[in-house]
């Protein structure tokens, strides 16, 4: 049987390169292989725990269905679907909230980070890590194609797993992160920190013009030295630079740097600037199209959700026995 590679992402706004090197094209490159069945979903209930329009959310939400439609997910291939149109996901949370301590959620980062940003520490982001736990283990996901930030929530959910398995009897596999090229993009603007939607000056989107795409990459920040090198550690901006040129070329950023140990600065963000217009052309060219047929990508939601129920269904049947509910 072949492995299954589940993922999700959050309807709150445009979607970046971070988001894409880091997660998208990996999901589409996995489905692509043939060797996965893959699963993805538009995880709308962990975008409420950010402050939020209603009126905007729609809007999000079938817009990042067509930004990954566009993207090249294939809903012929993987199901693609709303998680709370799949009910079972807030089920499942519950009863991994019953398992998980206080502690465990203490050390998420990711929470902190947040809360040391101004975020309200409402209850539903505390325990946003619990519900990403249950979207993966609800259909026994293995492989989970997610950026360097999910890290640790993916540990979380093995921690999960685990502790059922060992309380209840076996149920659940160990899922593990599946990283790209680019698992961290970092902001243009300042490469120490990791490219955000709450840092917009930073974020290079996936609509922008090859002109603004020019002027972002030429403008990002690098480095005093006069010679391209790839050092991550102390020297983030211009290694940045080459993570996303190896993200987009297929290329290991190593042999990236060796290609342009030559070039002026100046030259490499002009191929760079090249590169990251030429691979978004193709994308935007097909959202425009995914765009003009809004039922259309509804239609594929309400698909995607019909199929993978009864999966979402027999676990949480399967669970609700084991752990003692009639
Ligand atoms: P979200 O929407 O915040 O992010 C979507 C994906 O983009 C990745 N990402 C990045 N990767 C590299 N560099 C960056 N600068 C960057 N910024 C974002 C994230 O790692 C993520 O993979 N918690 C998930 C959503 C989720 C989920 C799940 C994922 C909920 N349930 C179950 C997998 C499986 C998240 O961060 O979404």
């Amino acid at each position: 049987m072949k492995s299954l590679v589940v993922s999700g992402i959050q309807p709150s706004g445009t979607i970046h390169i971070g988001n894409y090197l880091g997660m998208i094209k990996q999901a589409v490159d996995l489905q692509d292989s043939g060797g996965y069945s893959c699963l993805y979903f538009i995880v709308d209930l962990h975008s409420l725990t950010s402050k939020y329009d209603p009126k905007k959310k729609p809007g999000d939400i079938i817009g990042i269905a067509t930004d990954l439609l566009a993207a090249g997910i294939d809903p012929e291939k993987s199901p693609l679907f709303i998680q709370s149109h799949v009910l079972e996901h807030a089920n499942l949370a519950w009863i991994f909230n019953t398992i998980t301590s206080m502690g465990q959620l203490e050390r998420m980062v990711e929470y902190k980070e947040k809360i040391a940003s101004g975020q309200t520490p409402n209850a539903g982001l505390f325990d946003y890590p619990v519900l990403m736990a249950a979207d993966i283990l609800l259909y026994k996901g293995q492989k989970v194609p997610v950026g360097e930030d999910q890290r640790q929530h993916l540990e979380l959910a093995r921690d999960i797993a685990r502790s059922f398995n060992k309380r209840f009897g076996e149920t659940f596999p160990e899922p593990g992160g599946v990283y790209t090229k680019a698992p961290r993009v970092m902001s243009l603007t300042d490469p120490d920190k990791k490219m955000s939607k709450s840092m917009p000056a930073g974020c290079l989107y996936l609509s922008d013009s090859p002109k603004k795409i020019k002027q972002k990459i030429g403008a990002a920040v690098t480095d005093s030295q006069k010679k391209i090198g790839y050092d991550p550690e102390n020297r983030p901006g211009i290694s940045n630079l080459i993570n996303i040129y190896a993200g987009f070329s297929g290329s290991a950023p190593e042999s990236v740097a060796k290609q342009f140990a030559d070039a002026s600065y100046k030259d490499f963000k002009t191929a760079a600037s090249d590169l990251v217009a030429e691979k978004l052309k193709g994308i935007q060219e097909r959202r425009e199209k995914f765009g003009r047929n809004k039922k259309e990508v509804i239609r594929i939601l309400e698909e995607g959700a019909n199929a993978v129920r009864p999966i979402a269904q027999k676990t949480l049947a399967e669970v609700k026995e084991k752990i003692g509910l009639i």
